[in-house]
């Protein structure tokens, strides 16, 4: 039932939206990020990295994203987020992924091409669709940390060619974000989003988008961004209502009971970033 990310993505980039990519951790976090994608009608991207397989597990993950995607009426993909490792995404694939990020950002261009294509050639078999990275991204994504000095924006040209070399169907570029929030507030490069915009024509995918304001998100949505990645600004409240709910409710042990609310908050996040991408009502 879950799907690609090719349909998805090629309509948000001509309709001028972006799908969401929402990274969930376990079966609470999916859920309401499934709830609240039905309600307002979204199409809707499941993002899970190699920490999150390894914490819940790949079959697990892939099987409550199978149930959902069955049980809703929007299309709803499972991404691998931020994967490096062929062997890994090969167990998902066989188990039913059909959208796959393969990150080898941090390769020499050369070998970067090289993994990729070997992804992508793989995963076409699958009919699944895979998105590449250029450049780096600054902060961490859970096991990933990438230091100031050692990110580098995308260079347009080089882009042209990665894209035209891999084959890839959606593309991520480095334009200032960085993954987690900021220390002080990021410059993004639109200039260099409009060139690399302008050589690329397949969707363009932004990275590290918690703590970039609304207006500069639809910037980056009207410069080709088709694919907005959210993960940070969906923990901090689940986690912030659920601290403050045992310490005043230190007997209670229900996770059932002591969710609920962490739940509620990170669903209105949910649905503000659905707004700010302005995929609602697009499923
Ligand atoms: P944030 O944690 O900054 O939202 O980044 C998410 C991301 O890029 C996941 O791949
Ligand atoms: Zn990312
Ligand atoms: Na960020």
């Amino acid at each position: 039932y879950v799907h690609n990310t090719k349909e998805m993505l090629e309509k948000a980039r001509q309709e001028g939206y972006a799908v969401p990519a929402f990274n969930i951790h376990n079966l609470e976090t999916l859920k309401v990020v499934v709830e609240a994608a039905e309600e307002l009608k979204s199409p809707l991207i499941l993002a899970a990295t190699p920490g999150t397989m390894k914490y819940s597990g790949r079959d697990y993950i892939q099987a409550i994203a199978e149930v959902a995607a069955k049980n809703v009426s929007i299309p709803v993909a499972l991404h691998l987020d931020h994967h490096e490792d062929i062997d890994s995404i090969k167990q998902s694939l066989v188990l039913g992924v059909k959208s796959v990020m393969i990150d080898g950002s941090h390769f020499t261009f050369d070998n970067n091409i090289k993994i990729t294509s070997e992804v992508v050639k793989l995963a076409h078999q699958y009919g699944a669709t895979v998105e590449g990275e250029l450049g780096t991204l600054v902060g961490q994504e859970d096991d990933l940390i990438v230091e100031a000095e050692d990110a580098a924006y995308t260079n347009p040209d080089l882009a042209k060619e990665y894209v035209q070399k891999t084959n890839i169907d959606s593309f991520a570029m480095a334009i200032g974000t960085g993954h987690g929030l900021y220390k002080t507030k990021p410059n993004l490069d639109f200039d260099r989003l409009e060139k690399i915009k302008n050589l690329v024509s397949i969707p363009l995918v932004l990275h590290g988008a918690s703590g970039i304001s609304a207006e500069d998100v639809r910037r980056c949505i009207s410069l080709g961004c088709a694919k907005v990645n959210i993960a940070t600004e969906l923990k901090i409240p689940f986690a912030e209502n659920l601290r403050e709910y045992l310490q005043n409710h230190p007997n209670e042990s229900d996770p059932r009971k002591y969710m609920k609310g962490a739940k509620e908050k990170m669903k209105e996040v949910v649905k503000e970033k659905i707004l700010i991408c302005m995929s609602d009502g697009k499923a």
